[in-house]
């Protein structure tokens, strides 16, 4: 399979493609292959899961993504797209190595970068001039450092390549979209020749501010943007406890909160908390090199602990609403982190079935799209089961509890759910409704940060 250099014009506009091998098709790099074929370059992504790759070459997608399957099918197609397991189908005759494989948490909270030095030890015998390596995996700052002196010990000295970093910021959900229009590209490069190079690929079909800057400074941005995001949501998550105590609704604080452009709407939605394959362990990352370098980030640690308290506060909830779990039917709507994914990577749900589980309950899990991915981890046993619809989860329960914000939650008949449950109680980690409107339908519904007291109706509290 090896790959003859062919340059030519596409339809899209871009006058010359550039030949792409791509390491890592999971949900950052499969999407950055089959956005780069869209986008008229010749992609090979290579994956070490040989199943991943036969299903990938068969035009089945590995995982959940709104428009990925129809990109998938028509690049294949064209010819653009192509999968395979031998590392020199994607470095032999590329210009551009992307590294799109994982850097999931150590148990120490580090970045574990065991796969992208594999790759860069993979990568430095196979290098046939000069070659521009570029890092799409979120990484600490500093890791091209690493890549750059791996690949440079073991391809001997006459190897011509650079070590670039290009942060990559989709969303899972909206992973296409974020792709081909991002609002903005980081491209980091220490040398003109890689610098000229990313801004060449990125020149064509891309209308965004892009931000030429260092390697290091690179590294640093995605991850001190992911910290920031998590901080946002851990602020308003703090405000709405507070909310709960005062009888305030959190989302109306947001709301005219956000409205302040200083300050924005995006990621105020007070809840069950973040969680992803990003988030969590970015912040985390980020903690490390700073602590390692005797940098103070105690307000970091603090988000982090946030968070984590999330999962402690909707137990709680289910614990008041029905007072003993042992044989309580509980229905669980969603598993996914966020909706339009079945990524469950950090997700709340994995602390919440478990302990539901172990209190005694009898759980009944519902995901338009995760299950299949929670029952690798939690298989159905005589108290837990994994069913087809948000009303089978709800027939016969005590209570239906939320951990995501799936759109199809949002429409629910709830008058038909009601009536199919033991006891209408929901308790909503996602804030996904009215408290008013639930009431009116019948439901005990018990959300985050949502009170309704007026000054009538507020007892007077003495300060002590
Ligand atoms: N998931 C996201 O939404 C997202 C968004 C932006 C950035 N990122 C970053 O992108 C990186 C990848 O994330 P992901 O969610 O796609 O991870 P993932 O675990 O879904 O995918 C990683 C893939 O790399 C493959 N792989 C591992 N070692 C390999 C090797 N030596 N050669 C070839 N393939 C190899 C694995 O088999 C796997 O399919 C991470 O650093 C992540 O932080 C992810």
């Amino acid at each position: 399979m090896r790959r003859t250099k062919m340059r030519r014009t596409d339809p899209g506009g871009i006058t010359s493609n550039q030949i792409l091998g791509i390491f890592g098709t999971g949900y950052a790099g499969l999407v950055t292959s089959v956005c780069f074929a869209e986008l008229g370059h010749t992609v090979t992504a290579i994956d070490k899961d040989h199943d991943v790759v036969a299903r990938l070459s068969d035009g089945t997608p590995t995982i959940h993504e709104p428009g990925l399957q129809e990109l998938l099918t028509g690049n294949l197609e064209s010819g653009r797209l192509r999968f395979t397991t031998k590392a020199e189908d994607a470095v032999v005759g590329s210009d551009i190595v992307f590294l799109c494989v994982g850097t999931p948490p150590r148990a120490d909270g580090r970045a574990d970068l065991c796969q992208v030095e594999e790759v860069a030890r993979t990568i430095a015998p196979l290098l046939d001039g000069y070659k521009l390596i570029v890092e799409k995996s979120t990484v600490p700052a500093r890791t091209a450092y690493w890549v750059d002196w791996t690949i440079r010990r073991l391809a001997g000295p006459n190897r011509e390549f650079d070590v670039a970093s290009n942060p990559e910021f989709l969303r899972e959900g909206t992973a296409v979209q974020d792709f081909l229009k991002p609002d903005r590209i980081v491209i980091g490069a220490d040398t003109e020749r890689a610098r000229s190079r990313l801004l060449d690929l990125y020149r064509k079909g891309f209308h965004c501010p892009i931000v030429a800057t260092s390697v290091t400074t690179a590294e640093l941005i995605k991850q001190t943007a992911n910290a920031f995001l998590a901080t946002k949501i851990s602020f308003i998550n703090m405000v709405s406890d507070l909310c709960e105590e005062l009888g305030v609704d959190v989302a109306t604080v947001a709301r005219g909160v956000g409205l302040d452009p200083r300050i924005g709407s995006h990621f105020l939605n007070a809840g069950l908390g973040f969680g992803g394959s990003c988030l969590p362990k970015d912040l985390n990352a980020l903690i490390t090199v700073a602590e390692d370098n005797g940098v103070d980030v105690a307000m970091l640690r603090e988000v982090e602990r946030i968070n984590t308290a999330r999962v402690e506060r909707l137990l709680a909830k289910v614990d008041r609403a029905l007072w003993v779990l042992p044989q309580k039917v509980i229905g669980v709507l969603g598993v996914a982190f966020k909706q339009d994914t079945d990524d469950i990577r950090g997700a709340p749900s994995l602390g919440i079935i478990p302990r539901l589980h172990s209190a005694g309950a009898i759980v009944r899990v519902y995901d338009p799209a995760a299950a299949q991915n929670i029952q690798k981890l939690y298989p159905p046993n005589d108290r837990l089961a994994y069913v087809a619809s948000a009303v089978e989860a709800a027939r016969g329960a005590d209570a239906l509890v939320i951990l995501t914000d799936w759109d199809e939650f949002r429409s629910l008949d709830l008058g038909g759910i009601r009536s199919l449950m033991r006891t209408p109680i929901i308790v909503d980690g996602r804030n996904l409704f009215e408290p008013a409107r639930m009431r009116a339908a019948g439901f005990e519904y018990h959300s985050l940060g949502r009170g309704e007291a007026t000054l009538r109706t507020v007892p007077r509290r003495v300060p002590v």
